[in-house]
């Protein structure tokens, strides 16, 4: 099997039945799926492989069921980008709209982050529920969503596989991206799902092309296995909101919970609130939910129900730098990928699995593009409990921000396609 798609074969839905069971049992050494993950890189798969591969990960664990909950069941997924704190305030939004919003998540690794690791910045709050638990919360009408660390049994070989192509230089991949993604939603068990595919410098895929492209492939999976789902592109050119960072990020979702925020986590959480509550059949703006204080309620019952308190004061890092605007003019860009890895090293985010992250490291923000500046003004202030990554970060925001006196074009669009 290696060698044939090395060589520019296509996969039998036999031999990749085979190779899937095979690798989470481990009969197939996690060499010989490099090797064959970085054929795939290389190769491709057809929209059939692909397919097969996704039911193949799927049948690897087991699927979770929740048509019997009294309301419907909607999920939304991003591919990953710098500040996306969207889900804290998505999730009890939507469910303050009346649905039921079962959301397994992940932890960061690299650059980007993770959910469970900026929940877990809140005092008390715990990522595993057990299936029992979280249908209780779900049928729960005050509460209605629950965000949770996805069980062993859900999609192991996804688990098994994302691990070793972390460290293989064999992520950036459709259609592995796509099953690895897919495999988990669906087994999920979710009735409708609305994708977040992230486009530039802090995802996954850079070009609008490779994005829509993603996105197809998993609309398309979606849809064959029965969950209806959409799709948007999404700029991460820059990262969303003034923040990076776990702490920092639960305390802006917050702001936005409260009525506040910063305009674009504004903008992104109630568009995927729309298309959310759309997909769950629902005739209900988002937005009066938000502003009349439902979500914030709903808000509050998810954290508590997972242990956690809302009320309490949020870890705070020890020690803070500032970085200071070298000129005077416009904020022309203001890297994700750069203030990501700058986060990143100050201990927001870890590098292999398993490693504990720090609660208050991060980034404020204090502009974005778009917005004049004056020479020797705050533009960004560093958090960390460890003084020493300092010196990494400011080398990592090194030609992330640019200051021009005359800019050429406005800062673009948030929202890049449905
Ligand atoms: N997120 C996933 O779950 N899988 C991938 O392959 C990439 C991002």
């Amino acid at each position: 099997m290696i060698t044939a798609k090395r060589d520019g074969g296509e996969l039998s839905d036999a031999q990749i039945d085979w190779v899937v069971d095979g690798f989470t049992r481990g009969i197939v050494a996690d060499e010989q799926m490099s090797a064959l993950a970085m054929a795939i890189v290389w190769r491709g798969m057809t929209r059939r492989e692909t397919a097969r591969w996704t039911a193949a990960m799927i049948a690897s664990g087991s699927r979770m069921d929740f048509t019997d909950l009294p309301r419907p069941t909607v999920d939304k997924h991003s591919t990953g980008g710098v500040g996306d704190k969207i889900t804290l305030p998505l999730a009890p939004l939507v469910a303050a709209c009346g649905a039921a919003v079962p959301q397994l998540s992940g932890r960061g690794l690299g650059h980007t982050g993770g959910t469970l690791d900026k929940l877990e910045s809140i005092p008390g709050w715990q990522a595993d529920v057990t299936v029992a638990r979280m249908r209780e919360i779900l049928s729960d009408p005050a509460t209605g969503a629950v965000v949770c660390a996805a069980g062993a049994d859900l999609a192991p070989a996804d688990k098994r596989l994302y691990a070793l192509r972390d460290v293989t230089g064999t992520v950036e991949s459709i259609p592995l991206i796509a099953s690895s993604i897919m495999s988990k939603k669906i087994a999920e068990g979710t009735a409708a799902l609305v994708l977040d595919v992230k486009v530039g410098s802090g995802a996954f895929l850079e070009t609008l092309d490779g994005a829509r492209e993603l996105a197809t492939v998993m609309v398309e999976l979606g849809r064959d296995a029965g969950v209806r789902t959409v799709a948007l592109l999404t700029a991460m050119d820059t990262p969303l909101g003034r923040t990076a960072g776990n702490a920092l990020e639960v305390a802006e979702s917050v702001e936005v919970l409260a009525g506040g925020g910063p305009a674009d986590v504004v903008e992104l959480t109630l568009t995927l609130a729309r298309e959310m509550v759309a997909q769950a059949g629902l005739n209900i703006d988002p937005a009066d939910v938000l502003s009349d204080g439902r979500a914030m309620d709903h808000w509050r019952s998810m954290i508590q129900a997972q242990g956690g308190d809302p009320d309490a004061a949020l870890p705070v890092a020890r020690h803070t730098e500032v970085v200071k605007a070298e000129s005077t003019g416009v904020l022309t860009r203001l890297d994700a990928m750069g203030v990501g890895v700058a986060a990143w090293r100050l201990g927001a985010g870890r590098a292999r699995q398993g490693e504990k992250v720090q609660a208050g490291a991060g980034i404020e923000m204090h502009a974005k593009p778009g917005d004049s500046v004056v020479a020797g003004q705050p533009l960004l202030t560093l958090h960390t409990d460890t003084p020493d990554a300092f010196a990494g970060a400011v080398a990592a925001l090194d030609g992330a921000v640019v200051i021009e006196s005359a800019p050429a074009s406005e800062p673009g669009e948030l929202i890049l396609g449905r």
